[in-house]
């Protein structure tokens, strides 16, 4: 086995550490700032370990902390193999590797393979003359002959996804900023260049990858338009009005997937490979990979885009169950760095009922950071836009500046998160909602993260047992987590009103998110508050 990750500490068990581990989602820019230019870096994540052994998580997953003009936070990437200085350097990353393996917490980086910087060597070399060896990295057509752009593919940011190249005189892809012109990964030297960017950061001791954009690497061969989508509205992002059948999910894109895989598993069998991919459930099972070969966890994202309604959810649950291939193993995400927090989306108090599904669900969890704080979506005043789809689609509520700002960790300067002046603005209720106020109050969201984190660690039928559906009232989500010793019942109250739920048998209050007397037998009606959640082991 190449690589080293020589003091995490791997399970006795035979199962791969990331079935029962819990993840953590980094963005880096706003978790610590340890130099006071307000931008999160490396030695700041170094700094906070300790309080993400103590929450109990087992890896990190840290967003793009690669060499970058930034015009997309990091996810324009001009040297793949080199930290950006506003983070750190190849030092502090070495001994961030060594300071999380010696708490037993691994490392996740952000793969972005599907595009470049334009300033990228690569794109500079491509866009120099038609016959540079290197034009084939990235995607050129001719224009349509209207003189256009080559057909009807959009960018996700805003406009078509081709932009015109005057000095050579054809169009190039971006799926996302014009400055993201995407690689062309039919061209089997970029695979062989971007496997090798893989590992070197194997090479380094990191742990995985999470896959930026995995469903859209490969494009159809025939660049054929785009449907347009019936049940496009103004309110959502122009992008989506059309159908991107034609410009992601090829067929072909499961052969990279696999391959990435096989690089990893050079490096032994605990290196994990996590695919970003908003597709619906039929499609988004397919990167497991035949035979298990591709992604280990495809990025599910139905918490996100549910709307919050236990029937509606439980179906979610259920199909997602239902479409997993044999052996593929589930996971689940309530926020990232792309979509509003889910105590937004939900309040504080339906937030508290979500952390219970999130650690009790069956699937690796990730947490995206701040959520175990009950942190907002903050407001930011247009003059401190930062978010380049908000520069360009703006006032529509697309912007995602607001679940980027600054992790609150205390109620001193910028809540402890920077001496300088912050790259984002804080939320307004730092002062309240932060980790040192809610370290030591038994009743803070933090306190429930940590306890359902540590329940869910010690109890195999939360991490690896089986799942079944429990029928409930119309607000309520109620299912079972079992193995052949334990069984446990999760009761979720979605709705403000009370709510009667009749158990499958007498149960003890475990944990209850509205500190309902722990311990208290419940022959066979569980009455829950609005807003409640209660975790209770089964006794019959
Ligand atoms: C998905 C990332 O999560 C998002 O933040 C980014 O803007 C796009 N991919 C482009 O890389």
């Amino acid at each position: 086995m190449k690589g080293t990750s020589p003091d995490v500490e791997v399970h006795s068990s035979q199962e791969p550490w990331w079935r029962r581990g819990v993840i953590y989602q980094i963005y880096p820019r706003s978790f610590q700032d340890s130099n006071g230019d307000g931008i999160g870096d490396i030695r700041g994540i170094i700094d906070r370990l300790d309080y993400l052994v103590w929450l109990g998580i087992d890896a990190v997953w840290i967003s793009p902390i690669f060499f970058s003009p930034m015009a997309d936070f990091g996810y324009d990437i001009a040297d793949y193999r080199k930290i950006d200085p506003l983070f750190g350097t190849l030092t502090d990353f070495d001994q961030l590797i060594e300071a999380a393996h010696r708490r037993g917490i691994r490392i996740l980086l952000d793969y972005v393979p599907n595009h470049s910087s334009d300033r990228h060597q690569w794109f500079l070399e491509a866009r120099s003359s038609r016959d540079n060896p290197r034009r084939d990295f990235y995607i050129w057509r001719d224009a349509a002959p209207d003189g256009g752009p080559p057909n009807n593919w959009q960018s996700e940011f805003g406009g078509s996804a081709w932009e015109l190249d005057a000095a050579t005189g054809q169009y190039y892809y971006h799926a996302f900023l014009k400055e993201q012109p995407d690689l062309n990964w039919r061209n089997p030297e970029v695979r062989r260049e971007m496997y090798d960017v893989l590992r070197f950061w194997l090479d380094r001791g990191v742990d995985g990858f999470r896959v930026d954009v995995m469903w859209h690497l490969i494009k159809d061969a025939e660049f054929r338009d785009n449907p347009q989508n019936p049940d496009w509205t103004e309110d959502m992002p122009p992008h989506k009005s059309v159908l991107s059948i034609y410009s992601c999910d090829q067929e072909e894109v499961h052969d990279v997937v696999s391959e990435m895989r096989a690089v990893l598993d050079e490096y032994g069998g605990d290196r994990l490979l996590i695919g970003e991919i908003y597709l619906p459930i039929a499609r988004l099972v397919a990167y497991y990979g035949r035979d298990l070969r591709g992604a280990h966890l495809p990025f599910n994202f139905r918490l996100i885009e549910a709307q919050w309604d236990a029937r509606h959810i439980e179906r979610q649950i259920v199909e997602y169950e239902a479409a997993l291939p044999e052996g593929g193993w589930p996971n689940w995400v309530l926020s990232n760095h792309d979509k509003p927090r889910i105590a937004s989306r939900v309040g504080r108090d339906q937030a508290r009922v979500a952390a219970m599904m999130l650690l009790t669900l069956r699937g690796t969890p990730t947490i995206y950071y701040g959520d175990e704080i009950g942190m907002n979506d903050a407001p930011i005043p247009p003059e401190r836009v930062q978010d380049p789809f908000e520069l360009r689609v703006p006032g529509r509520g697309f912007g995602r500046d607001p679940q980027r700002t600054p992790m609150q960790w205390d109620n001193t300067v910028n809540a402890g998160f920077s001496t300088g002046s912050p790259w984002l603005p804080l939320a307004p209720d730092k002062d309240s909602f932060n980790v040192e106020a809610e370290r030591s109050d038994p009743h803070s969201m933090l306190s429930l993260y940590r306890r359902l984190i540590a329940f869910r660690r010690e109890n195999d039928a939360l991490n690896l047992g089986r799942y079944a559906s429990v029928e409930a009232d119309s607000c309520v989500l109620a299912y079972l987590r079992e193995t052949e010793n334990d069984r446990y019942l999760i009761a979720l109250n979605l709705g403000p009103e009370p709510a009667v739920l009749e158990t499958p048998g007498q149960c003890r209050i475990v944990i209850s998110t509205e500190g309902k007397a722990e311990g208290e037998i419940v022959e066979e009606k569980l009455h829950l508050q609005g807003n409640e959640g209660v975790l209770a082991e089964m006794m019959s």
